[in-house]
């Protein structure tokens, strides 16, 4: 017997519960369960929502219609794939785009397989860690990458990293194109040793707010902290409304509750107009 899928759900909903700054309007959020039901969502102008962990949504909302990845694009399959495995590799099934980073890396760990755990503390689903590219210095999600499967209005296609032009925070991926499903390539190892590698990535994350934020507001200009640079220039406790620069971390922009997009943007215009270095923007910015 084979089980169907929920039902297409569509509602309207305000942004702002899905986003961990906590900031954004309405918009008309779709619910996907399988590749039939995405493909109807993707008919129409759409955006894709993951964690909303990089996201700063204006608080008007999208007039785009938000999809968003649940049913067989959120479970994972993390047993060995015997015929693309190799005595080196551990090859996975398929994990859907939906799924949330946090809880396979936890589950990598238990399992003492080897690859993410450079990623630990990024609170993203696994399609949006991955079209970011996101990582810590500890590693990123391309190092343990074997193949993805990418959906856009045109139809379904599988690649491998190599197709895509990849690097520090980019992936590559067009912003039409969702990722629905991946397949990871791994090291055998124990639980120990990866539990170990974990506790020393999260150490990085001691100086980090943990207030409602979308993570780091810029990327690092040629290597160089971009936090540090806000910081030196004094720009720690700098506030416009209720978001405000991070006492702890200067690239952290932090919500003191209430705050709106507005807010944010004005923040990240005042920093590019002090810092003497060209940044670029890491979050993404809706619309
Ligand atoms: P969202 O924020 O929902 O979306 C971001 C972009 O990805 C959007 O353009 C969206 O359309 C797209 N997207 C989402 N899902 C998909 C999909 N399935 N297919 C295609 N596109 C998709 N980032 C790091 O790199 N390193 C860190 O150490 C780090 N630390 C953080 C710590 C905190 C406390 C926070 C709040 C954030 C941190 N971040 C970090 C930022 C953030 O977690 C990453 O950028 C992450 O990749 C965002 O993923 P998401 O699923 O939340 O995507
Ligand atoms: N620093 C300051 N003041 C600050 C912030 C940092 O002086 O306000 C100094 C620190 O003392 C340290 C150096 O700058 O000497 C580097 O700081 P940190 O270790 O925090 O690293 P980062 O380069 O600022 C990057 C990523 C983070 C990631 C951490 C840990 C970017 C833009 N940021 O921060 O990623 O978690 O390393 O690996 O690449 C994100 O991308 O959203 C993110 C949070």
């Amino acid at each position: 017997m084979t089980l169907s899928a929920p039902p297409l759900k569509v509602e309207r909903l305000a942004l702002s519960r899905f986003t961990t700054l906590g900031v954004g309007g309405e918009a008309e959020v779709w619910t996907v369960h399988d590749h039939a039901q995405l493909a109807a969502a993707m008919q129409a102008p759409y955006r894709v929502l993951g964690g909303g962990s990089n996201l700063v949504i204006s608080d008007d909302g999208v007039p785009e219609r938000v999809i968003r990845l649940a049913g067989e694009f959120a479970v994972r399959d993390l047993e060995r794939d015997a015929s693309l495995s190799s005595e080196r590799e551990y090859v996975t099934g398929w994990i859907g785009g939906g799924a949330p980073l946090p809880g396979l890396v936890r589950e990598l760990a238990r399992r003492g397989l080897s690859g993410l755990e450079g990623t630990v503390g990024i609170p993203a689903q696994v399609g949006g860690a991955v079209w970011m590219n996101a990582g810590t210095r500890y590693g990123e999600m391309f190092d343990a990458l074997y193949s993805l499967e990418i959906a856009t209005p045109g139809g379904v296609r599988v690649v491998t990293p190599n197709d895509l032009e990849h690097g520090y925070r980019k992936s590559g991926i067009g912003r039409d194109e969702i990722v629905t499903r991946v397949r990871l390539r791994l090291g055998s190892s124990t639980p120990e040793e990866v539990t170990a590698r974990m506790t020393f990535a999260d150490e990085a994350r001691k100086g980090q707010p943990k207030m409602k934020t979308p993570g780091c507001a810029f990327k690092n200009p040629g290597g160089v902290s971009a936090g540090k640079l806000i910081d030196e220039a004094g720009l720690k406790g700098y506030r416009i409304g209720n978001a405000m620069i991070s006492l702890e971390h200067a690239n952290f922009i932090v919500n003191l509750g209430g705050a709106r997009a507005a807010d944010v943007l004005a923040i990240l215009e005042h920093v590019r107009s002090i810092v003497g270095v060209p940044l670029e923007l890491e979050y993404e910015l809706w619309p």
